[in-house]
C-alpha cells in the first residue's frame, strides 16, 4: 500500500506541478488550484502519472496500467506509468503527447501537445529519450530512441531529434538542426569577460560553447547540416517564443 511518505512525496509533487502550471502558462495565471485541477488535462494527466508511477514503484499489479489507461482515454495524453518524471513539469493543452516507459524527465520540463518521447523500433532496455532540466519540447516535436536531451535546451515546434543534444541549445527541423546555442538568462558574449561572474559560472559557459561547436562540427562532417544554416551566437530578446 502507497505509505505516508509516499503519499507526503506525492503532495509535494503535484503542488509543484500546480506552481508550474501557473507559471509557465499565461492563461492559468490567477486561477485557483482546484479549477486548473479541474479544467487543464496536461495537468491532470501528470497528476495521474504521479499516482500511476507510485503504485508501480510498490509494485502494484494492473492499477498503475489502467490509471495511465484511464488518463490517456480522459486527457489525450499517454504516460506509461514507469517512466521517471522530474518536479515542476508541465504539460501544455495536454492532447497527443506520448511518453514512453523508459524515458527519464528532469526538473521544470515544459511539454507542448502532440509531442512524442518514443523509441525507434522493438528495441528492449533503455530505449527511450533522457531529458535534463529546464528544457522545453515544443508542439508535435518527435524525440525518438535513448537520446539524451542537455538541460537548457529547447527542441522546436515538429523538430525530429534521434541524436544527443548538448546543453543550452535550440533544434528545430527534421532532422533536428542546431539554430542557436544561447543562455537561459539572455546573456551576451560580454558576460564572459564580466568581472562580477565566477570563473566556474564562465568556465561553464566556455564548456557549453565547446560542446555547442563539436555537436555542430559532427553534423557539418555527416552532411546533416548545411554551412548556410550556421547563425552567429546572439543574445535572445524580448519574450520567450517557446510560450504557449
Ligand atoms: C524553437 C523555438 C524555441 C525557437 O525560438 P527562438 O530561440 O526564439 O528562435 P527564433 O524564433 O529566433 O528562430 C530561430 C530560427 O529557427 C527557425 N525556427 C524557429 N522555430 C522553428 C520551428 N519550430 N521549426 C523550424 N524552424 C524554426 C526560425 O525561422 C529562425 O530561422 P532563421 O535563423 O533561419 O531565421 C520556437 O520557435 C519553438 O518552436 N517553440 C515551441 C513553441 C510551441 O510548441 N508552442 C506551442 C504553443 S501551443
Amino acid at each position: 500500500m502507497l505509505g505516508l511518505p509516499s503519499l507526503r512525496r506525492f503532495i509535494g509533487e503535484i503542488s509543484s506541478d500546480l506552481a508550474a502550471a501557473r507559471d509557465r502558462d499565461p492563461a492559468a495565471r490567477g486561477v485557483g488550484s482546484v479549477e486548473i485541477l479541474l479544467a487543464w488535462p496536461g495537468v491532470q494527466a501528470v497528476l495521474a502519472h504521479r499516482l500511476a508511477h507510485g503504485m508501480w514503484q510498490e509494485g502494484i499489479p494492473i492499477a498503475p496500467r489502467l490509471l495511465a489507461y484511464l488518463s490517456r482515454a480522459t486527457t489525450g495524453v499517454e504516460i506509461h506509468p514507469a517512466a521517471v518524471i522530474g518536479r515542476e513539469f508541465f504539460i501544455d493543452h495536454g492532447a497527443g503527447v506520448v511518453i514512453g516507459e523508459t524515458v527519464e524527465i528532469g526538473d521544470r520540463v515544459t511539454v507542448y501537445q502532440g509531442a512524442t518521447l518514443g523509441g525507434t523500433g522493438f528495441a528492449r532496455g533503455k530505449r527511450h529519450p533522457t531529458v535534463g532540466d529546464d528544457v522545453t519540447i515544443g508542439s508535435g516535436a518527435k524525440l525518438l530512441g535513448p537520446v539524451e536531451i542537455g538541460s537548457f535546451s529547447k527542441i522546436g515546434a515538429n523538430a525530429v531529434v534521434i541524436e544527443d543534444v548538448p546543453a543550452r541549445m535550440t533544434i528545430v527541423g527534421n532532422p533536428g538542426r542546431l539554430v542557436e546555442a544561447g543562455q537561459p538568462d539572455d546573456r551576451s558574449d560580454d558576460a564572459l569577460i564580466d568581472p562580477s561572474d565566477s570563473v566556474v559560472d564562465a568556465l561553464r559557459e566556455i564548456a557549453d560553447r565547446v560542446a555547442a561547436l563539436e555537436f555542430r562540427v559532427d553534423r557539418l562532417a555527416n552532411g546533416l547540416e548545411q554551412s548556410a544554416t550556421v547563425t552567429q551566437l546572439r543574445p535572445r530578446r524580448g519574450s520567450d517564443s517557446a510560450e504557449g
